[in-house]
């Protein structure tokens, strides 16, 4: 049985008893719903690759309430990534350090770093801060699937798996945080996210590039016969980045230009059609992309058509998602 919870000091009082307990609760975020567990407990962590279907090579976020918690996590915090961290955090930006020998391997997904973000949204730090530990928190979805933006969302995908869910608000960003390794000489932006580099540079004037590999787009289309969908040709610095993500059922086609012609020729061949059109607002874009897809899906949509953004900015972030849902089918 999910134990549905609500946002008061009692219940998540409750809920951080079950974290230190070794149990598995889902909890809001500004970005996502997390799926949490003690990030330092090793069995815990292993529950959550299991609730997800997550390849275990696919390390987690550790998530803290305060900023003095990173000291107990990472070794060579540079002076960038304390100036980026007092003008992000809480916030949803994630920072990759090297990782200290308390953070197990089975958190890190056997690297020698350490994902650590501190969010925004207020629940997600009474339940850290009620637990008194970090909190490891991949995405509460199953894995492949949209990340979940709102509690029914997460229940659709984890009732009866995991112990509990805070019911709370749903989620003002609605894509994932952006992942900055600050380990290099040029901190880089291994995941993008709400957080662009334009914003970084503006706020703190440290430079920041994107990973090589995201400009990367895949040759040959995902393969869903190849185990874990992985890439082929497609090896980013940040496991979880080569792994085929966001699906809904239905078939997702990005289109360039005229989404009502396209749906015409969909509906002539019978097929039941759903449309994503955002126009140019890329924030609404962002927080309802995801839970958009779930509820076509439980429509019954066959084939999802979703007019692209420009690649600027958060464009650029919602973009890199959209192309994943779709495995990069993209008609103009
Ligand atoms: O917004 C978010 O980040 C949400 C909420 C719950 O905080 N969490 C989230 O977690 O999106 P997840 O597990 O779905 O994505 C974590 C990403 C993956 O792409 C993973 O490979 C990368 O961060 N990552 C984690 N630790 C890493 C590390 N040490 N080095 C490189 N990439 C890392
Ligand atoms: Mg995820």
């Amino acid at each position: 049985m999910t134990r549905r919870l609500g946002t008061t000091i009692e219940e998540l009082e409750v809920a951080g008893q079950i974290i230190r307990d070794g149990g598995l609760v889902a909890f809001p975020t500004e970005t996502v719903y997390g799926l949490g567990a003690d990030a330092l407990n090793e069995e815990a962590v292993r529950a959550i690759y299991r609730a997800k279907g997550r390849p275990s090579d696919n390390p987690m976020i550790v998530h803290i309430w305060e900023e003095s918690q990173v000291e107990a996590l990472a070794y060579d915090v540079s002076e960038a990534a304390r100036a980026v961290m007092k003008a992000f955090w809480p916030g949803p930006l994630t920072l990759i350090f090297r990782k200290k020998a308390a953070v197990p391997d089975t958190t890190t997904g056997g690297l020698d770093s350490v994902a650590v973000r501190m969010p925004g949204n207020e629940t997600a730090r009474a339940l850290i801060r009620a637990a008194g530990r970090p909190i490891a928190a991949p995405s509460a979805n199953i894995s492949g699937r949209p990340s979940p933006t709102n509690a029914e969302d997460v229940l659709e995908d984890m009732d009866g798996i995991i112990e509990a869910v805070i019911m709370g608000e749903s989620c003002t960003v609605g894509i994932e945080s952006t992942v900055l390794d600050t380990t290099g000489d040029i901190p880089s932006i291994l995941r993008p996210g709400y957080v662009t580099p334009e914003m970084i540079e503006a706020r703190t004037g440290i430079k920041v590039v994107y990973d090589s590999s995201l400009a990367r787009v895949p040759s040959e289309e995902l393969d869903p016969s190849k185990g874990a969908d992985t890439i082929d040709d497609f090896k980013p610095r940040s496991p979880g980045m080569k792994y085929k993500h966001y699906s809904p059922k239905a078939r997702v086609i990005l289109v360039k230009g005229d989404i009502e012609r396209a749906r015409a020729e969909q509906e002539a061949l019978g097929l039941k059609t759903g449309i994503l059109d955002y126009g140019r607002d890329s924030e609404e874009a962002a927080r309802m992309f995801f839970a958009d897809l779930r509820r076509l899906d439980r429509e019954g949509a066959e084939i999802i058509l979703v007019r692209t953004l420009d690649e600027e900015g958060l464009g650029f972030s919602i973009m890199n998602r959209m192309l994943k849902s779709a495995g990069f089918e993209v008609i103009s």
